[in-house]
């Protein structure tokens, strides 16, 4: 079977580039990209993300749309451009990164405009799947975390696939043969292919 050709983007909100957080969302996309997907990826590391300024601009200015700019616009013009977004996320003291926070606050200016005047209803909701590595091998551990987390983003409309947890302890995600054989077929779910 001929797979889809889908734009995925990966968003990697970890400091370490060699990390679990990373290898975890680069192996779903050099998966997809064997599929036939087109793929990119973007450490927020390596880019500038003000936090939110709390302004309202996005819902009292003359334009929809956040005031801020920075590197933001270009991430929004790469989200609305993609068929799939993966974002991913160390869990920091049970939490996301604040990274990943700062970037979760500036998606509402675009991607919750239900309180703006500007509010158009998307036909289809942007597909998700949202990425958590954490230290303690117990997945459940943090799942209502987990869960709250997938309920903020479908406030924020996208469609949230698929929550993937890694839970290691002393053990790299690229060393865990089990996490290679999962993001494979996770992959291969994405892009309609059947393995
Ligand atoms: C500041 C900090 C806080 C952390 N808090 C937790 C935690 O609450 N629960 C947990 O299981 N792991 C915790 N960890 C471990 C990381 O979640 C885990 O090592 C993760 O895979 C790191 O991702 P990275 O390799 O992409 O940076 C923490 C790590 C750091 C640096």
């Amino acid at each position: 079977m001929e797979s889809k050709k889908m734009k995925i983007m990966g968003f990697i909100a970890s400091a370490r580039k060699t990390g679990n957080t990373a290898w975890v969302v680069n192996k779903i996309l050099e998966c997809a990209k064997e599929n036939g997907s087109k793929t990119e990826r973007f450490y927020f590391n390596d880019l500038d993300i003000k936090p939110c300024q709390g302004c309202f601009g996005c819902k009292t200015g003359q334009n929809a749309g956040c005031v801020l700019r920075d590197d933001m616009r270009q991430v929004f013009a790469v989200i609305v451009d993609a068929d799939a977004i993966i974002l991913g996320s160390p869990l920091y003291m049970g939490q996301m990164s604040g990274q990943a926070k700062i970037f979760m606050d500036r998606l509402s200016s675009q991607f919750m405009p239900r309180f703006s005047p500007f509010y158009k209803e998307r036909p289809k909701k942007k597909k998700l799947i949202l990425v958590f590595t954490q230290g303690n091998p117990d997945t459940s551990m943090f799942q209502p975390y987990y869960d709250y987390t997938k309920k903020m983003l479908e406030m924020l409309e996208f469609h949230v696939e698929l929550c993937i947890i890694a839970g290691m302890r002393n053990v790299a995600a690229g060393e865990k043969e089990d996490l290679h054989i999962e993001m494979k077929k996770i992959a291969s779910s994405l892009t309609g292919d059947n393995l």
